[in-house]
């Protein structure tokens, strides 16, 4: 399978230009890759501009939210469609810093569907606040997969990526990334949840990327031990070393 790295600049950079330098700087990395796919979730005002730079496109281009709405009165929303129209064939759903904005369950499983009509990939973010003793955080997981699902028949199923965010790995407060074997752990009960709905040959299809103070260094240990096919990365996105990241991904 192939590998994906998916870059998440979140509300950076401030200006298109800027967005542009990052851009490029980003595609050329992803070029000598052989066995990863980069995309960037970049803020939607720069989505059409980056869509339009002519370098020989190796980057994929991915929204970072979308309506759980195809359309209508719904000021300052963006549709799944836009997003396609714009040059985009991923997006994030449900992301952690979106759910702390108050976007539950319901809303998150609206917008898979969504993005599955738009024939977007939707890449569905997932994690627990906390990681207790007992093991509860599986559960509290468990419950974001099965909810995100609700409304996607077995073959959309097949279509998405999952990316296993724990929340207090995340951002600048987070102290550091989760071990490669709690990763693992969490890869192989997600996949067990999804071979449940959909059969373990197209279940074994679908990537599972892990997403949390990912920097060069721990990049290659969490693609080789954590059982995941990709990962989903936030600040270390925006620096000049993230061209090694990449790098230390694809030849993992
Ligand atoms: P981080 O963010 O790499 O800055 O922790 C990851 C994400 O939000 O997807």
């Amino acid at each position: 399978m192939q590998q994906l790295v998916i870059a998440n600049w979140k509300m950076n950079p401030a200006r298109a230009a800027e967005a542009l330098t990052l851009f490029k700087l980003t595609n050329a990395a992803a070029r000598g890759c052989k066995k990863t796919l980069v995309a960037i979730a970049a803020p939607a005002p720069y989505l059409s501009l980056l869509a339009k730079v002519p370098v020989k496109h190796t980057v994929a281009l991915a929204g970072q939210d979308l309506s759980h709405e195809e359309g209508g009165a719904f000021t300052g929303e963006i549709g799944g469609s836009m997003l396609a129209s714009v040059g985009a064939s991923q997006v994030l759903v449900g992301h952690s810093e979106r759910r702390t904005l108050g976007e539950d369950d319901e809303r998150i499983a609206r917008k898979m569907r969504a993005a599955s009509l738009a024939r977007l990939t939707p890449v569905l973010c997932v994690g627990e606040k906390e990681r207790d003793s007992e093991g509860h955080y599986l559960a509290v997981v468990g419950t974001q997969v099965e909810h995100a699902l609700s409304y996607l028949t077995a073959s959309q199923i097949a279509k998405i990526v999952i990316a296993y965010e724990p929340v207090w790995a995340v951002g600048p407060s987070a102290v550091h990334a989760a071990r490669p074997q709690d990763v693992l752990e969490m890869t192989l009960y997600i996949r067990r949840i999804i071979t449940d709905r959909i059969g373990q040959t197209r279940a074994a299809r679908v990537p599972i990327l892990y997403g949390g103070s990912v920097e060069v260094g721990n990049a290659a240990p969490l693609i080789t031990h954590a059982g995941v096919q990709g990962l989903l990365v936030g600040r270390a996105s925006l620096k000049r070393s993230f061209a090694a990241l990449i790098k230390e991904v694809d030849s993992g």
